[in-house]
């Protein structure tokens, strides 16, 4: 393999390995021609290494957003919930994070660890596809990471999220940018000028649209408030 193409393929990898963590741990690749790759032991080191350097910056990045004491919070598709503990810590003891998923097994997962760090401002909640069903009507913020293009009817899911924010409660979407080399409209990615028209639609008003990049890839950082 040339220099130029294994650089390409490293990028492959590395891309993969921030979409699929889990996967990224496992040694066989399945790629895009359905042939299975067999990653070195120091190609998963790296893989890995590159991977937890990705989460240290989203969760900066994800900091920098006005977290504080007090704030009620649900996570939309908190996949294994890493980041709602870290949102649970932030919020404090009067505070509160709602962890939702469609996926039982992973609010198990969280559960086990509920009990296990014996946390108390943190609860699992099982969502349907278009409605998150958070026990609350009073979330001051939702958070969606890398979840948004997974939503099948996006319309109708902030639609229904509109009845469990607070006044002038905030919605931050977190997704790979659909407008950027890879970019693949069936793929892992969405496109925030349709994201924010959705938004629009469904009422809310969008205060701002940042772009980061992580890695190789570009992310934006869409930000919306409902006003009842
Ligand atoms: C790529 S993972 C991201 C997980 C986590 N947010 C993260 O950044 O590591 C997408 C997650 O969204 C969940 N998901 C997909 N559609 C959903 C929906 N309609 N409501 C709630 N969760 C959903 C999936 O089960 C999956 O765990």
């Amino acid at each position: 393999m040339t220099t130029l193409g294994s650089l390409f393929f490293s990028s492959l990898l590395l891309i993969f390995s921030v979409f699929y963590p889990d996967s990224s741990r496992t040694p066989n690749v399945h790629s895009h021609e359905g042939q299975s790759t067999h990653i070195s032991e120091d190609s998963l080191k790296l893989i890995n290494q590159r991977y937890d350097e990705a989460w240290m910056q989203w969760r900066s990045s994800l900091f920098d957003l006005d977290i504080h004491q007090d704030m009620i919070i649900g996570e939309v598709g908190a996949g294994n919930g890493e980041l709602a503990f870290l949102l649970a810590k932030r919020v404090g003891p009067d505070g509160h994070v709602y962890a939702n998923e469609i996926d039982l097994s992973k609010l198990e997962i969280i559960q086990e660890r509920i009990v296990s760090e014996r946390i108390e401002n943190l609860t699992p909640v099982l969502g349907q596809q278009n409605d998150a069903l958070f026990p609350s009507s009073k979330l001051d913020l939702v958070i969606l990471v890398e979840v948004y293009h997974h939503l099948e009817n996006p319309g109708i899911f902030f639609k229904n999220l509109t009845q469990y924010l607070s006044d002038n409660g905030k919605v931050v979407i977190i997704d790979p940018d659909l407008n950027q080399p890879g970019g693949d409209p069936e793929g892992c990615y969405s496109d925030p000028t349709k994201t924010r028209a959705v938004f629009e639609k469904a009422g809310y008003e969008i205060q701002q649209v940042d772009y980061r990049n992580v890695l190789d890839l570009k992310f934006y950082i869409l930000h919306a408030s409902w006003n009842k």
